[in-house]
This record gives structure tokens, sequence and C-alpha cells, in this order.
């Protein structure tokens, strides 16, 4: 096996590039886009501008506004039925992982019809394959620092009946081009910023120890990883504290893609239990959730990142073992206002369905060492009073 990247996504980071959206769009000959976003996104002004550069612009322009976050299959269906009416040659996404997510599977379900959910329920994102026709390009604009949606080839839908996340992958999902702009960042207020700048740093913390990484280790993905976690580290703090400060959104923008490709190689702990407690007890805060057991996740497999134990301990400012660094992340989730899981809503006597739910998933199956059902109910005792 070997360390393998590629990814086709033009990255354009800084402040005021979504400017570059229509001449974007117009040089790559895009006559009529479907816009994708929530109600949200354009009630805060962040979709308008965009519409009317690219109507400035002759290229047409139809709506989807429908998107809701963990998108379930049933909107991607309504999404899809607007694309075939509209006909878009492509797709824009407006709005955080949600939106993104959503755009890719209308996209993937408008071109290949019916395809979507056998291509989830068959490969839960462990494969990574085409679709038989061609998928539409897809431009994204994030206006959150946190699931790195952007630069990955999955697209997060919930499937309500089997009460499960599914990570739809295929290559051609790729966004063509994400134009990362922190000043469409600016006004999130401070519990999104937190979750998902969290989300963020679950990924790049997870992505040291999610499968691949443990099995083929390579200073690749560390680089993007612990760069990430630096940044977090550092700006995410200040981003709460001043949500106008730009180098602290435009530290967060870079750890969002950062992390992401940190996590390559798989997830681990973090995901498969906040998913678990998401569908589980239908709460919706992911990027909270997936925070929830990081440090009892850092500490189970210590044993096999022991380098990176030592430099998450020193930026932690912590001893290097795994005992300390669960502290340590303690005290960093503390900071950022991370709620515990009683907070959240958590139904604590529905542990066990939660953690029999977290070892289904693709990042137990993956993972160096697997926790029993009865660690990961105790790990939820102990988040579920809080950090
Ligand atoms: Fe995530």
């Amino acid at each position: 096996m070997f360390y393998d990247f590629d990814i086709p996504v033009r990255i354009v980071v800084g402040e005021g590039c979504s400017a570059q959206l229509a001449e974007s769009l117009s040089t790559a000959g895009a006559k009529k886009v479907l816009c994708v976003y929530d109600k949200g996104v354009e009630d805060a002004g962040l979709v308008t501008p965009f519409i009317e550069s690219m109507e400035a612009s002759d290229i047409e322009v139809a709506r989807f506004d429908k998107v809701v976050p963990d998108p379930p299959m049933e909107v991607v269906e309504v999404g899809t039925d607007v694309a075939e009416k509209e006909k878009p040659d492509a797709f824009v996404a407006v709005g955080g992982g949600s939106s993104i997510d959503t755009a890719k599977a209308v996209n993937a379900n408008y071109t290949n019809r019916g395809t979507l959910k056998d291509h989830a329920l068959n490969l839960n994102g462990m494969q990574i394959l085409p679709y038989d026709n061609p998928l539409k390009p897809l431009y994204v604009l994030p206006t959150t620092a946190g699931t790195g949606s952007e630069v990955s080839p999955t697209a997060v839908v919930t499937d309500k009946e089997l009460k499960l996340k599914l990570s739809i992958a295929s290559r051609d999902h790729y966004p063509k081009v994400a134009l990362i702009d922190p000043a469409l960042m600016v006004g999130m207020p401070p519990p999104i910023t937190a979750s998902t700048g969290l989300d963020a740093f679950s990924h790049a913390v997870e992505g040291l120890m999610g499968g691949l990484a443990v099995l083929i280790p390579s200073p690749m993905r560390l680089s993007f990883a612990m760069t990430a976690i630096e940044q977090v580290l550092e700006c995410l703090p200040v981003a709460l504290e001043d949500g106008a400060n730009m180098k602290a959104r435009t530290g967060m923008a870079y750890s969002a893609f950062m992390s992401l490709l940190g996590a390559y190689g798989g997830l681990s702990f973090g995901h498969a239990v906040g998913h678990a407690i998401g569908e589980v007890c239908e709460i919706h805060n992911h990027g909270f959730l997936c925070s929830s057991v990081i440090p009892q996740t850092v500490e189970y497999l210590a044993e096999f990142i022991p380098d990176q134990i030592s430099r998450l301990a020193s930026l932690l400012k912590v001893n290097a073992d795994g005992a300390s660094v669960k502290q340590g992340l303690r005290g960093f989730y503390r900071k950022c206002g991370l709620p515990s899981l009683k907070e959240m809503g958590m139904d604590l006597s529905m542990a066990k369905e939660i953690a029999h739910h977290a070892t289904l998933g693709q990042y137990y199956l993956i993972a160096p060492k697997k926790p029993s059902e009865e660690e990961f109910v105790q790990w939820l005792e102990e988040a579920y009073e809080g950090s």
C-alpha cells in the first residue's frame, strides 16, 4: 500500500477571492447554474451578491434554498427535481458543509439518477469509484471554517430510515474550484464558529490516528494535520473573541481544508461516536458532537503515535503522554465553550445503543485498536458531564 495524494480542486484562499466567481464560471463557459444554499446564509446577505454578479455576467441562475443541517436523502431528491427542471450546466454551493454536500449529492443524482443511494449503501465511503455519467462542475464558497467539504470527495447524506449518516464517496464529487474567502466567515456567530472550528480540529486530530495514518504514515499527511492543529489552537480562541479578526478567520479557513487533507487516511472515534449520538438521539451539532470523545480517543490510541503525542503535548504545554494530552485537550475544549453531552440534549439511557452504532461505521472498522461497546459507554458517561 502506498501514500496516494491526488485532488483535482483549484483552491483559492484570501479575503475577497469570492469576487472571482462569475468570471471563473464565464471563463469555463457556464451558461446556467444551480445555486445551492440555505435560508440562514441567504438571510445573512451572503447569497444575493453572488447571484447578482453571475446574472450581470449573463449567467442564468436557478436556486435551491432547501438545505438543512445533516441533509437527508429526501432533500437531495427535491434538489434533484429542481435540477432536472432547470438543467444547469454547473453547480454553485454557498454555505457550510451541508450546502456543499447537498450540492455534491444533487449533482451526482441529477447526472446519474438512482445510483446515489446504491453507492452509499454498497461503498459506505470505503472506495472511491466513478459514476457512469460525468457530473457538472461544482464551484464552492464556504461560509464556515470546519467541514473541509470544499476539498473532499465525500458527500455526507443522512438516511433517516437506517438512522445512519452515509459517506458517499466518489472522485467525481470533488469541486472544480473552491473560493475560500474568510470575509464570508466574519459574520458567523461564536457558537457556529466554535462548532465548525472544532470539527476541523477533530479532523486533524483524528487524522493523526485514523486507520491508514497508522498503517501508512506520511510526513505530507502529518504536515497538513499538525499545521491545522497549530492554527486552530492559535486562531479559534481569537476568532471566538473577535469575529472580525481577519488573521484569525484566515487561519481557520486554512485549518478547515488542511485538516481534511490531513485526514485522508481516515477519521477515528470522535466521528464514529459523534455520528452515532447524532443518529440515535437526532441531535444536529456535528462539530461539538464529534469533539466530545476526542480526549478519550487520543489517550486510547496514544501508543500507536508516540511522535505525534509528543508534538501535541508540546503545543498544549503538557507532559508527553496520552493521559496528559487528554487533559490538555479538555482544557482547550473548555476554553472554546464545548458543551457537555448533557447540555447538547443527549439521552444517557441511550448510551448502549449509541455505543453499538459507533461500532458499525468505517472509522471503527479501520481503527488500529477498537474499544468495546462498554468502553464507549464509559467515554459517553464521562463526556455527558463535560470536559
Ligand atoms: Fe466532521
